[in-house]
């Protein structure tokens, strides 16, 4: 028989339980920040008809970069590879019910096909976070500091990263005075969005956009939404003329979280205000601002700077089972204790007693205790920290707060 691969698929990972230890802690942090300012999270099935992609709304390096397919209904399916067009259809589709401003976090894992490198990969999760009914800059304000306070629950230090800020409104203005139109306008985003990677970037925008100068100046949007975080403490906010953002959706200020690490310079998140978009949906056109936060350059992030939480397995106690004689109290006692609040396992492998130590002390469970017919007869048990083999003795019914005890 022919031997299956135990690799994954290209670009996407598989998630061991230390991988998944590390997911929680950045949804963690997520959450925890989008929850500080009243976000109510939402989600969505990961399948979305192709149609809703097709429009003229979403950067066109996404839509050639889906996974799409004919279901057997002959249907065009495709897998998100953003949220923005979902939870846009999603408000449009209750807007008259849902109460506005709508605060909506999510956290989907998204779908691009794209090269996998470093930071990119063919499936990510991707924090959104979005307000919808609000005109003012408050909106920009509010979410700017959302992304700030994750990256404090993540300890990642403010020196090391910066919001850069631009202006899709006064670039828009710019390019109506030399006299270009929409269409146009989309071209030179592209091409400011490619810039880094492009030898005559100033050549090319003139022949795309002749008349067209990119303003140096910072424009009032910006400056006000960086004037107001600066009141507010957030003083790593900067103006960039080069800012794009890929997509053609966006109306406002946009902007990115770029970290500043030689080894690790590339966007955090991305957003902006992208008033309007549920107009495609038959919808008022309602004003939206949101950014996404992926999962995978976080996780370089962290590494990078040492950031990177020590892992804590489920369990807080294995129980070593000196005799099998003793296998049904065990299993009872540790029901009591896992009533009382301790994670507990216990173990199952009938091995030496100095090998199910090993064991837990493998998955790097904190404590552990023997039980045999001495413990049961005496009703003592003694509680052991593996890091430093400090102990605890008392009785069964004592176990919890000898755990509990232990781990602080
Ligand atoms: P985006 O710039 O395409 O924006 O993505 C935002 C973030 O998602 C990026 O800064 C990066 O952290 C992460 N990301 C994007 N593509 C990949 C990938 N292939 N692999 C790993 N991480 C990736 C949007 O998606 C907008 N819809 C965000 C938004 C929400 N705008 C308004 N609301």
């Amino acid at each position: 028989m022919e031997k299956l691969s135990t690799e994954s698929y290209k670009g996407v990972r598989d998630f061991y339980p230390r991988d998944m230890a590390l997911m929680k802690h950045i949804f963690g942090a997520w959450r925890s920040a989008s929850e500080a300012y009243g976000y109510e999270q939402y989600d969505a099935s990961v399948m979305e008809p192709t149609e809703m992609y097709l429009s003229k709304t979403s950067e066109e390096i996404v839509r050639e970069q889906t996974y799409t397919f004919i279901d057997r209904g002959d249907r065009s399916v495709t897998l998100r590879p953003e949220m923005t067009p979902t939870v846009s259809r999603m408000i449009a589709g209750k807007y008259r019910e849902i109460p506005m401003p709508a605060r909506l976090f999510s956290m989907p894992n998204l779908f691009r096909y794209e090269r996998p490198q470093k930071g990119r990969l063919r499936e990510f999760y991707q924090l959104n976070v979005d307000i919808f009914g609000v005109e003012s800059l408050d909106a920009e304000v509010e979410l700017i500091l959302v992304a700030k306070r994750i990256m404090d629950n993540l300890d990642i230090p403010s020196d090391t990263y910066v919001f850069k800020l631009n202006s899709r409104a006064s670039m828009r203005a710019a390019l109506a005075k030399a006299g270009h139109g929409e269409e146009v306008g989309r071209e030179v985003i592209r091409l400011i969005d490619r810039k880094d990677k492009i030898d005559d970037f100033e050549a090319q925008l003139a022949a795309i956009a002749p008349g067209f100068e990119l303003d140096a100046t910072e424009p009032a949007d910006v400056r006000e939404v960086r004037e107001r975080l600066e009141a507010l403490g957030v003083d790593n906010v900067r103006f960039d003329p080069y800012l794009a953002r890929g997509f053609d959706y966006y109306t406002g200020v946009v902007f990115e979280v770029f970290a500043l690490d030689p080894d690790n310079r590339r966007a955090l998140f991305g957003g902006g205000r992208y008033d309007g978009l549920t107009k495609h949906f038959g919808a008022p056109e309602i004003p939206a601002v949101g950014f996404g936060m992926g999962d995978v350059t976080a996780i370089d992030l962290l590494a990078t700077l040492n950031k990177t939480p020590a892992y804590k397995p489920a369990s807080e106690l294995h129980v070593i089972v000196a005799d099998t004689t003793a296998q049904t109290t065990v299993l009872a006692a540790a029901e009591t204790w896992r009533t009382a609040g301790i994670n507990v396992s216990v173990d199952l492998s009938g091995r030496k007693v100095g090998d199910q130590i090993r064991y837990a002390d493998k998955l790097a469970v904190p404590c552990v205790c023997v039980i045999g017919s001495s413990e049961i007869e005496s009703n003592e048990v003694e509680v052991k920290r593996l890091s430093d083999g400090a102990t605890h003795v008392g009785s069964f019914e004592a176990v919890p707060d000898a755990v509990r005890e232990l781990l602080n």
